[in-house]
């Protein structure tokens, strides 16, 4: 394949809303984040109604938005006031998504992924639980480049870096997805800890982490680039 990260959610199988989602947060750099979350979702809990699906795929909306609350908090990453100034702005994006796009929607629909969104740092309930499960799972699994972005920015140590992967790991709840969780939380600290010696390209790696068009193995537009990566 041309693009060993890419199309990896060709057959996700979206529906309309989900595939409209993806449009709206197309150029996010946590797109391919946000698909694996809602895979994770569906695997963990594949009876889970579809607020939960939909509230995994839409749950760090604001951040493709400017004005947020920093990313990379300075108090530590589980400081209040940054997970509860970012879920309740993402909350906000998606309940007015939702209504600009689907008058009709129904209230309770946007309330209960309202209440996901508001939920996914911190869980509480089986429901929010699985789709914070599902967020630590996939940032493990797909946002490693990001901790060694971090680095090599000099935005953080690689010992201050470990500590978002330390606190992804340690937040999840259920035990299906603690194991889940482990051989990618293994993975995730080997690639952190070669950050000064890897040969990640992470701006290729960022450019297909935010294309639609690549991660849901669409034709190409002009913009995007051709070449595989490394
Ligand atoms: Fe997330």
């Amino acid at each position: 394949m041309m693009y060993p990260n890419g199309g990896g959610y060709a057959n996700a199988g979206l529906s309309s809303m989900e595939m409209a989602a993806v449009e709206w947060l197309d150029g996010f750099y946590s797109l391919e984040h946000l698909l694996c979350a809602r895979m994770w979702v569906m695997k963990l809990c594949p009876e889970a109604p579809l607020e939960v699906r939909f509230a995994a795929l839409v749950h760090d909306s604001e951040r493709h938005f400017p004005g947020g609350p920093s990313s990379t908090p300075s108090n530590g990453f589980d400081d209040p006031d940054y997970l509860f100034a970012h879920s309740t702005r993402s909350a906000d994006f998606v309940e007015e998504w939702l209504r600009n796009r689907s008058p009709a929607l129904d209230n309770g629909f946007i309330q209960r992924v309202r209440r996901l969104v508001l939920r996914h740092e911190i869980g509480g309930g089986w429901d929010a639980d699985f789709v914070q499960a599902a967020d630590s799972l996939s940032f493990l699994e797909t946002l490693d480049w990001l901790t060694v972005d971090w680095v090599r920015s000099g935005r953080y140590t690689i010992e201050q870096a470990r500590e978002k992967l330390d606190f992804t790991v340690e937040r999840i709840r259920p035990s299906v997805a603690i194991a889940a969780a482990l051989p990618l939380y293994e993975r995730a600290v080997r690639t952190l800890e070669s950050a000064h010696d890897t040969t990640i390209d992470l701006q290729k790696r960022r450019e297909i982490a935010s294309s639609r068009r690549l991660l849901l193995g669409l034709p190409l537009g002009p913009e995007e680039s051709k070449a595989p990566i490394r």
